[in-house]
């Protein structure tokens, strides 16, 4: 006869929000005439194409884990919350030098997080929005009180620098969120999906820099990506026209547009303000929202209580979006 035996389980609150944000870049400012020195291309055709003016990318001793520690300590100081009040530690990224060991613990260690929860999570340049809602779920589950969740990316040692379609593109740095519990919810249900059977549009080659099958990719973001918006929308339960702020991935600025665009025909405000941190960040990939959210609040773009929607896609391919309230 089997044994039966009844488990005890966790509960949280019903609802989370995100406390805090912070970021950080590499110290080298890129402009499109310094790649032009590089390979064959130039200022103009990077901007009409791409959108992206200059870039940020690390110095040599700013690894994915240090930029991540400087992100995730900023993020820690603006939510008001020690070290010793985090018990996960969530890294999105797809950049480190190798598949052990991971970020989270170390970067967990380095900010003085002791024996947190610690692992990374690769979803490319979905990555952030996976990690959020993977921490806003923990949290509701009882398996975490206060989550730290850090996109990071160190592109620069993934890039071919004579391949001219992909070296001007990515960039380095990190963007970090601290998601706590909350009254009221501020982060919706995320819309999480993959078309695996478009691996083969962006991927790592034998010699391991990047490949894509850029306009391939481009069609597909500029036409799959803005229903997975509107999905989260509803799913939060609020209509187009409710949202203040589009943070969309920042892969290149005229799909950004066409997402916005195809959204505000179907009903979001032509006052809908735009994430375009791609123009002086480049390319980072699953860092790309939560940096861009750091600097327009730093700016005063975004305000606290702006509803913002939040939309990654990339590799995989991997696509989630959902709708947070501006802490
Ligand atoms: C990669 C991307 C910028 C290329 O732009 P595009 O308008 O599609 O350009 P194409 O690849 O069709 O190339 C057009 C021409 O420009 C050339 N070209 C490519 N890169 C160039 C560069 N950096 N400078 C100058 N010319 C360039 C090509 O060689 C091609 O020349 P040809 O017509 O003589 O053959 C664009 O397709 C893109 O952004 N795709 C989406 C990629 C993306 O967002 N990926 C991230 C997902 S997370």
């Amino acid at each position: 006869m089997s044994k039966t035996s009844t488990l005890s389980l966790t509960e949280g609150p019903n609802a989370t929000r995100v406390v805090g944000f912070g970021s950080a870049q590499g110290n080298r400012v890129v402009t499109n005439d310094d790649l032009a020195r590089i390979v064959d291309t130039n200022d103009e055709w990077i901007q009409q194409r791409v959108g992206i003016v200059s870039r940020r990318l690390g110095e040599d001793d700013q690894t994915v884990v240090s930029m991540a520690v400087e992100a995730g300590s900023k993020a820690l100081a603006d939510a008001g919350l020690s070290p010793a009040e985090v018990d996960q530690v969530i890294i999105a990224t797809c950049t480190m030098p190798g598949p052990i060991p991971n970020a989270a613990a170390q970067v967990a260690d380095r900010i003085g997080i002791k024996a947190s929860g610690a692992f990374d999570l690769n979803a490319a340049c979905a990555g952030f929005c996976y990690a959020l809602n993977t921490a806003s779920d923990f949290i509701r589950a009882g398996s975490a009180r206060n989550v730290l969740v850090i996109g990071a990316e160190r592109f620069q040692e993934w890039l071919d620098w004579q391949d001219r379609a992909n070296c001007i593109i990515f960039a380095d740095g990190a963007g970090a969120a601290v998601v706590s519990p909350a009254e009221q919810p501020s982060i919706g249900p995320a819309t999480l999906g993959s078309a695996g059977d478009m691996v083969d549009t962006i991927y790592l080659r034998e010699n391991r820099y990047i490949y894509q099958e850029g306009q391939t990719v481009f069609r597909w973001a500029t036409s799959e990506v803005a229903p997975v918006a509107t999905r989260a929308v509803e799913r939060a339960g609020l209509r187009l026209s409710d949202v203040d702020v589009l943070v969309a991935h920042q892969a290149n600025l005229r799909i950004v547009e066409a997402i916005a665009r195809k959204l505000q025909n179907q009903g979001a405000r032509d006052d809908l303000v735009v994430a375009r941190d791609i123009v002086h960040s480049g390319n980072t990939s699953a860092a790309s929202i939560p940096l861009a959210i750091d600097h327009m609040r730093s700016a005063g773009e975004v305000n606290s209580g702006d509803v913002l929607l939040l939309v990654g896609f990339g590799a995989g391919l991997s696509y989630a979006g959902q709708v947070i309230i501006c802490p």
